[in-house]
């Protein structure tokens, strides 16, 4: 089976994951990044679909921030995806979106589409290393340290969460 990630087919049964941050141009894309990394790196890109987006749309059409980027391509990760601002309609595509912190609920709340809250989820609960932290921390005026907490706790919960989708829905890595 081919896999675009650019086209998705109305009959694809992927798990579908989307990511939120406020700009998608520093979390969540690396959120995405990370995760596509560890989908394929246990072979699971027939199982699973991931992307982001932002609750503020300023950025659209960007790629992610260049220190974002940086410090990503260090850890093996090349972040090449475009921001765009999250619709009413992902709410219908995906089967669960990931917000970094509270204030991306808010953004979500604030949407004039009717948001399905059942599918979104705090990224913080699945972080199994750094427990302390309650939300991925918004790195825009902080200096590196700030860009390397995201990637620490994103490594941590992207990990966590795959781990309990595996484990919900029976997956075993081939
Ligand atoms: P992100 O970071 O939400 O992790 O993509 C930010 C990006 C842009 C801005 C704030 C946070 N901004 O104010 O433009």
């Amino acid at each position: 089976m081919h896999i675009d990630n650019n086209y998705l087919a109305p009959d694809d049964n992927r798990y579908k994951i989307l990511f939120i941050c406020l700009g998608n141009i520093c979390r969540s894309p690396a959120a995405q990044g990370i995760m596509e990394k560890l989908i394929a790196d246990r072979g699971l890109q027939d199982r699973f679909y991931v992307d982001s987006a932002g609750t503020y749309g300023g950025h659209s059409g960007s790629l992610p921030d260049q220190r974002m980027r940086v410090h990503a391509r260090r850890r093996g990760y090349e972040l090449t995806h475009r921001s765009r601002q999250v619709t009413g309609r992902d709410f219908d595509t995906f089967d669960l979106i990931v917000v970094m912190d509270r204030s991306n609920l808010h953004g979500l709340r604030c949407m004039k589409e009717v948001v399905d809250e059942q599918k979104v989820v705090e990224i913080a609960r699945y972080l199994r290393i750094h427990p302390g932290h309650d939300c991925v921390p918004d790195p825009y005026y902080d200096g590196a340290e700030g860009f390397e907490l995201v990637l620490d706790l994103l490594e941590d919960a992207c990990a966590g969460l795959l781990d309990e989708l595996c484990k919900n829905n029976n997956i075993t890595i081939s």
